[in-house]
């Protein structure tokens, strides 16, 4: 049996994994350790919190003693790092903690992961570390590093740190650069959940700018599926490019969330853009596909589809967010825009 440290497993891309896992490879035990910030949710992993193959510890990446604790205790294999703080609009605020987290935090696992000669590090990294694109054109796994905001900025950090470690001293790497996910368990301060939230309160959707930023929108266990080939078939150092080959406009996914919900396009207002605005995102993921045979299985209209009505069904999930600390979020971030 295989021991992963999965890092950040209560967060929106970690619990779906660890899921998936648990519900997919039963020779496989997972030992998920977050630090439940505000993104991190015990109800994410409902269902699979008590799980045999399941160990939840809660304590923080940064903390270098526990991490090391865990890793002779649990005879860990490798680590999975999807622990971050995840959100663009919130670095612009408050930087430090990103630098914190996401650079001092990899820092501390990859130290752990050298020292204890674990099999194979994988850092979940982003395809935000490139930096935005013009109207034509693909990121590739060659494209030259050069993040615009503070959140990129320190994870394209973290993903040097850990190449730095690989050429240096040997560390069994690999780097995944994902473009934006969706689906279930997605914390309501990015734009899918957010805007699925704000249309059922009959709340005005809050569209940056002229709404016409391009992201490439990959369904979460998509995502999930392509970093498990990662984990146990890629060669040690690839780093790999994961998309969905969805690019859209903003305005045409809020379009379609609110002609799901049957809602009126008037409730769609259009706010002060965010700083630095990264214009459009779009990923080449050739290589995973031919290397590793990757690929996503569902269309962006039928993920989107499945997601909004996840969250119809989910309404005290939801609830027990946007009921607490989010009011008071939201009011900051929203209210002089
Ligand atoms: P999230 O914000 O939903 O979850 C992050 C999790 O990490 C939370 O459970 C939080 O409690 C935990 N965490 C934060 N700081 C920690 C610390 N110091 N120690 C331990 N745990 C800590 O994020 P997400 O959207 O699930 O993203 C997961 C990873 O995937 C991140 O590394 C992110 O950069 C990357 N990524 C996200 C997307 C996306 O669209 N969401 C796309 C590409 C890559
Ligand atoms: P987001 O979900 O924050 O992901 P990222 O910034 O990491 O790509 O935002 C996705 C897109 O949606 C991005 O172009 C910003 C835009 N957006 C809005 O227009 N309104 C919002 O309230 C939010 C949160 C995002």
């Amino acid at each position: 049996m295989r021991t992963i440290l999965v890092t950040g497993g209560a967060g929106f891309i970690g619990s779906n994994f660890v899921r998936m896992v648990l519900v997919e490879h039963p020779d496989v035990r997972v030992v998920n350790l977050d630090k439940l910030t505000y993104a991190g949710n015990l109800e994410n992993l409902a269902g699979y919190k008590e799980h045999a193959n399941h160990v939840f510890v809660k304590g923080d990446i940064c903390d270098g003693k526990l991490v090391a604790e865990l890793i002779e205790t649990h005879r860990i294999d490798a680590i999975i790092n999807f622990a971050a703080e995840s959100h663009v609009d919130r670095s612009l605020v408050d930087p430090g903690i990103f630098i914190e987290t996401n650079v001092n935090g990899t820092l501390t696992l990859l130290k752990a992961a050298l020292d204890k000669k674990l099999e194979r590090f994988v850092q979940i990294s982003t395809d935000e570390v490139y930096g935005s694109l013009g109207p034509q054109g693909k990121f590739t796994e060659s494209t030259p590093l050069s993040p615009n905001s503070p959140y990129s900025a320190s994870k394209a950090s973290a993903d040097m740190l850990v190449s730095a470690f690989g050429h240096s001293w040997g560390l069994r790497y690999n780097i995944t650069r994902c473009s934006n996910n969706y689906g279930p368990y997605q914390f309501p301060e990015k734009m899918i959940p957010l805007m699925i939230n704000n249309a059922l309160h009959d709340k005005s959707l809050p569209v940056y700018g002229d709404g016409l930023h391009v992201r490439d929108w990959l369904y979460v266990y998509d995502h999930c599926t392509a970093v498990w080939k990662v984990l146990t078939e890629a060669r040690p150092g690839a780093i790999y490019n994961i998309g969905g080959n969805n690019e859209k406009p903003n305005l045409e996914v809020v379009r379609l969330i609110l002609q799901y919900l049957k809602k009126p396009e008037s409730l769609i207002g259009y706010v002060k853009d965010r700083p630095g605005h990264d214009r459009r995102y779009a990923i080449d993921s050739a290589q995973i596909m031919t290397e590793l045979k990757w690929k996503p299985s569902v269309t962006f209209e039928t993920g989107l589809a499945k997601t909004i009505q996840w969250y119809l069904d989910h309404p005290d999930w939801l609830e027990h967010i946007v009921s607490g600390q989010y009011q008071e979020y939201y009011k900051t971030m929203y209210s002089n825009r």
